[in-house]
Order: structure tokens, then C-alpha cells, then sequence
């Protein structure tokens, strides 16, 4: 040991002790201070005025005032479950990120399934989209794949969003959700961007109300730019395909469910993993030629209310995800956990889909404010699996005791401090894609047609299926109370199928839409959930 001139020997104890759960046997204040009674308030007599210098009393009370922490402000309603995603090696001429790269490469997951509109404490089984998102602790830092239960999205640019959500979310004189009161906001918004016709149809389909989460499909939306370890490109759309199959509740199953037991989704997983029936999913690449234009067989590949029909592109699969263990605490993980569409790896990389470009800014935006300030990568759910160095300082809920007096590049003072990479080190480089064009509001021609994909949709399910999709709008629209809403939305409908609109119209008791010339599209059996069914996989 060093010792001072004065002769005191150099300071042994720890400086800081970086014990962040609970620890020891008895009960003590966020101090450590041993409590000899939690039941009572210290009083002025026993029958007095409670003291405000129980400082017992107030730091309980004070902590439990402020145990919760704002709902996100969609997909509020969620359940998690841990996992583990093993690679098939197959997907390693397409991309070079090192979790799908070796076959048998098995990564930790982290998924949390949850509803878009209703709070936390809504039910499961609601008519709704569902959140499907994914959060890979990569060796070569976090990928998370943001995706949803229907493969097409409401709308086309980001700066919609406020809109949309507002349209759907419950009104804002009675919070009454649209479910359960009129409908008019949303159905407003649908009957008036037209580019929302096509997931309005998955929403009206079975798809809307999942029998579990283990039969849901799930999709990364956007097309995606992946990159092989030659520095080759594709354009790739993501795939979770359930090996228990597709299944959906019946519209009366799912409202029964909706009161009798409210958690039946998140149940039924908790419940499954821990008797072993563990839920899995094969994860899948539609790859798409890297053009000039990003088209595929005339559909705009940077359109997210577009799918590709997976006939002209077939579902590739590369991996599989085993979802085979509960989280231990409910706020620490599942409400804490933080997806993110940047959050990437090399060898996948974003594309111009302007709805994909507005992500990219909304959940690091809406995180600062849910989780408190900028230090919410330190949460245990949050932690990235890889090394980090980052230079990140101070700030909110900082838990760090860094080291080091330099955290800026470059320096001479700590030894230089940590050295940026580059690609042949893993450092994720930027693709220099060309980028051209005047600085303007508004799209591209090309996102023009917003029912043809919604009719493909339509007439690729079976009867039974089509059914329920004609109750489905009566039922919504019979809710709606301005006829001239109504009445907009049936002539939408007219453009999606002439036989359809005019059932719903008899069922709403409305004049049947003039019928208008519709484009003959070609079935695609792979839409509908009934034929053909993906079955176990080998
Ligand atoms: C949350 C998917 C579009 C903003 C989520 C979640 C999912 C999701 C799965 C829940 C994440 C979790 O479990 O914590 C999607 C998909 C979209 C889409 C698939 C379209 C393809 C958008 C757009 C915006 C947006 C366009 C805004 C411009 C948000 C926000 C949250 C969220 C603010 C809450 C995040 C949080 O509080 O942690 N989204 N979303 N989303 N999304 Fe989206």
C-alpha cells in the first residue's frame, strides 16, 4: 500500500458499491437503515397527528407515489417472454450479420407481443393489430426487429402518425375507446385516407382477433437493405412464421374471452412456458433484386401499405426463435424493455420508406420521455449483451460510476480512449445508396393505388373467410353514427370488391355503391389463413 508522508496508509474501502437489487435479511430504508416498524406512522400519541418528520413514513410513501411511469403511447397493452433464436446458416449469401451468418449461432431474444390502442389495462382479445417486436442481444450489439402481426400498415409517411393514432385512439370528450362507443374518428380517417384500405382489411380478416400468440404471423413491414460479407445487396422483407400454425378466434369467442378473462393472451404464454409448451416461430426473408428503382414486379418496394405476394417471391427461411422462459418481473422487463428500428447490425440496413424514416426518429424520441432520460440502454432488459464504450455521460438515472477523464475524441489524456472501427473490425458502415430528387412535400406516383393490394387480400381467402369479413365491417360500421361516414367508406368498400359492398350495404340497410370496373388479380393462396396452413415444420 501507498503511504502518505504524514504517514497514512492509501485508502482500501470501495469508493462506490454498485449493489443494484435487494440484499440482506431485514427489512431497511432505501439507505440501509435497519426499520423496526413499517405498520405503523410515527404519531403525536397514539391516537394524535401523524409527524411529518417520519422519515419512514414519507420516503414509503413518496417511492410508491411514483411507481409508475407513463403507458407507452401506443401498444401500451403487452406481454414478454425470453428466448432463443438459432440460426440455419441459410441466410448468409444475403446478409453478413454475424447472428444469421452460422448455422447453429444461437442468440438470446427478448419478444414482447402487444395491442396498438388500447391502455394497459384493456383486454387481449380486441379486434386490433398486433405489436410483434423482437430485441436480439447480438454479439455485435442489439438488433431490433420492430415488426407487427399484419404485413401492411395504415399509412405511408410517418408525419401521419399523430393522425392516425388520434383518429383510433378512445374519444377525447368520454375516453370511451371506439370499441365499445361510436366508431366515427376512426372509421373518419380510414373512409378519407384511402391508403389505409388494405390494413383496414387484415384488421376486418381473423387476423384481427389471434387465437394466441404462438398462431400469430409476424412481419417486419419495410422493405430492408441487407448486405453480404462480398459488400453484395438485396432488398429483403422479414417473416415470423408460427409452427403451430395460423389460427384466429371467432368475432364471438373473442368477445366472450374479452370479459371472461381479459389476459387470455398473455396467459395462455405464461402459462404454456412454464408447463414446457414453449412457443416458436421460424423466422423468413422475402429477397428482393437491389434496382435503381426498388420496384418488384411494379409494386414500390418502399411502400409499406404494399405487400409482395409470396408466390412471386417465396418466404426463405433462415432461423428459428424458441420463446422458452417468463420474465421474472413484469415493470423491470416488460415495461421497461425499449425497441428501437435503429437499433442495427451490420449487414441490415434501412431503406427511404418514409413511414420506416419517421420510425427511425419516434422511439428514441418517445423513450427519453417513458424511461426517464437518455440512460435507459442501462436497464437490465436494455443492456446490450455486446461490449460497450460509448463515451455517453451523466445525465438522468445515470447508474455508472465511470472511469476515466477524457470521455471525448480524439485524446491524449486516457491513453487515446476507445478507437472507432472499421467494417473488416465489425464497425456498422452507412451504404453510400445514391440520393437524388428536389426537396418536396408529397409521394411518389407509384403509392398511388391503395386498393388493388386491399382487393388481392380479399379474394385470395376462402368463404368462410370472406364472411367474417363483411360481418366484421357491418358490425363496425353499424357503430358509426354520421351516415355521410357510412356512406364513404361503402364506396370504398365498392373498390375493393362489388359483392362485398353491397352485403354490407344491405346490412346497414344503405343504397348498394355504384359498381365500378376492378382490376382482375390473381389469388394469393399464402394470404389466407385456412389453405394453405403452414404445417410443423421438419
Ligand atoms: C411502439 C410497431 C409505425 C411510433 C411500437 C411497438 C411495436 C410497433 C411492435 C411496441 C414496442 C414494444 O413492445 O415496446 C410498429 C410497426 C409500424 C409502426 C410495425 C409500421 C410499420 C409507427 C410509426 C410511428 C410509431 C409510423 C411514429 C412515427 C411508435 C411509438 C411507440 C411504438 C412512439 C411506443 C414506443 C415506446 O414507448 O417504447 N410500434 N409501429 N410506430 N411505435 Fe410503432
Amino acid at each position: 500500500a501507498k503511504v502518505s508522508p504524514t504517514g497514512a496508509t492509501e485508502r482500501s474501502l470501495p469508493l462506490v458499491r454498485d449493489a443494484r437489487s435487494q440484499s440482506g435479511d431485514h427489512l431497511t430504508t432505501a439507505n440501509g437503515l435497519r426499520v423496526d416498524d413499517t405498520d405503523h406512522s410515527l404519531k403525536a400519541g397514539r391516537r394524535g397527528p401523524s409527524l411529518l418528520e417520519d422519515f419512514h413514513l414519507r420516503e414509503k410513501i413518496t417511492h410508491f407515489d411514483h411507481e409508475r411511469i407513463p403507458e407507452r403511447v401506443v401498444h401500451a397493452r403487452g406481454a414478454a417472454a425470453h428466448g432463443v433464436f438459432t440460426s440455419y446458416g441459410s441466410a448468409a449469401s444475403a446478409t453478413k450479420a454475424g447472428f444469421l451468418a452460422e448455422k447453429g449461432k444461437q442468440t438470446p431474444v427478448f419478444v414482447r407481443f402487444s395491442t396498438v390502442l388500447g391502455s394497459r389495462g384493456s383486454a387481449d382479445t380486441v379486434r386490433d393489430t398486433r405489436g410483434f417486436a423482437v430485441k436480439f442481444y447480438t454479439d455485435e450489439g442489439t438488433f431490433d426487429l420492430v415488426g407487427n402481426n399484419m404485413p401492411v400498415f395504415f399509412i405511408q409517411d410517418a408525419i401521419k402518425f399523430p393522425d392516425v393514432i388520434h383518429a383510433g385512439k378512445p374519444h377525447p370528450d368520454r375516453e370511451i375507446p371506439q370499441a365499445q362507443s361510436a366508431h366515427d374518428t376512426f372509421w373518419d380517417f380510414v373512409s378519407l385516407h384511402t391508403e389505409a384500405t388494405h390494413h383496414v382489411f387484415w384488421n376486418m380478416s381473423d387476423r384481427g382477433i389471434p387465437r394466441s400468440y404462438r398462431t400469430m404471423e409476424g412481419f417486419g413491414v419495410h422493405t430492408f437493405r441487407l448486405e453480404n460479407a462480398a459488400g453484395e445487396t438485396v432488398l429483403a422483407k422479414w417473416h415470423w412464421k408460427p409452427v403451430a400454425g395460423v389460427h384466429s378466434l371467432v368475432w364471438e369467442e373473442a368477445q366472450i374471452t374479452a370479459g371472461m378473462d381479459p389476459d387470455f393472451h398473455r396467459r395462455d404464454m405464461a402459462d404454456g412456458i412454464e408447463n414446457g409448451a414453449f412457443l416458436e416461430w421460424e423466422l423468413g426473408l422475402q429477397l428482393l433484386p437491389d434496382t435503381p428503382d426498388e420496384m418488384f414486379e411494379g409494386i414500390d418496394l418502399l411502400d409499406p401499405t404494399k405487400i409482395v405476394p409470396e408466390e412471386l417471391a417465396p418466404v426463405q427461411l433462415v432461423g428459428r426463435m424458441t420463446l422458452n422462459a417468463n420474465p421474472t418481473n413484469y415493470f423491470a422487463e416488460t415495461e421497461q424493455v425499449a425497441f428501437h428500428l435503429g437499433n442495427l447490425v451490420p449487414g441490415i440496413q434501412v431503406t427511404n420508406d418514409p413511414l420506416l424514416q419517421g420510425r427511425l426518429f419516434s422511439y428514441l424520441d418517445t423513450q427519453l420521455t417513458r424511461l426517464g432520460g437518455p440512460n435507459f440502454t442501462q436497464l437490465p432488459i436494455n443492456r446490450p449483451h455486446a461490449d460497450v464504450n460509448d463515451n455517453l455521460r451523466d445525465g438522468m438515472h445515470q447508474t455508472a460510476v465511470h472511469t476515466g477523464l477524457a470521455p471525448y475524441l480524439p485524446n491524449s489524456v486516457d491513453g487515446g480512449g476507445p478507437r472507432t472501427a472499421d467494417a473488416s473490425e465489425g464497425a456498422y458502415v452507412t451504404l453510400p445508396t445514391p440520393t437524388t430528387g428536389e426537396k418536396v412535400r408529397g409521394a411518389a406516383v407509384s403509392f398511388d393505388d391503395h386498393f388493388t393490394q386491399a382487393r388481392l387480400f380479399y379474394v385470395s381467402l376462402t368463404p368462410l373467410e370472406q364472411d367474417h369479413v363483411v360481418e366484421a365491417f357491418t358490425f363496425e360500421l353499424a357503430k358509426v353514427f354520421e351516415k355521410g361516414i357510412r356512406e364513404r367508406m361503402l364506396a370504398n368498400l365498392a373498390r375493393v370488391d362489388t359483392a362485398l359492398a353491397g352485403r354490407v350495404a344491405v346490412g346497414l340497410g344503405l343504397p348498394v355503391p355504384e359498381a365500378v370496373d376492378l382490376p382482375e388479380v390473381a389469388p394469393s393462396p399464402a394470404l389466407s389463413q385456412i389453405s394453405p396452413v403452414p404445417g410443423p415444420v421438419a
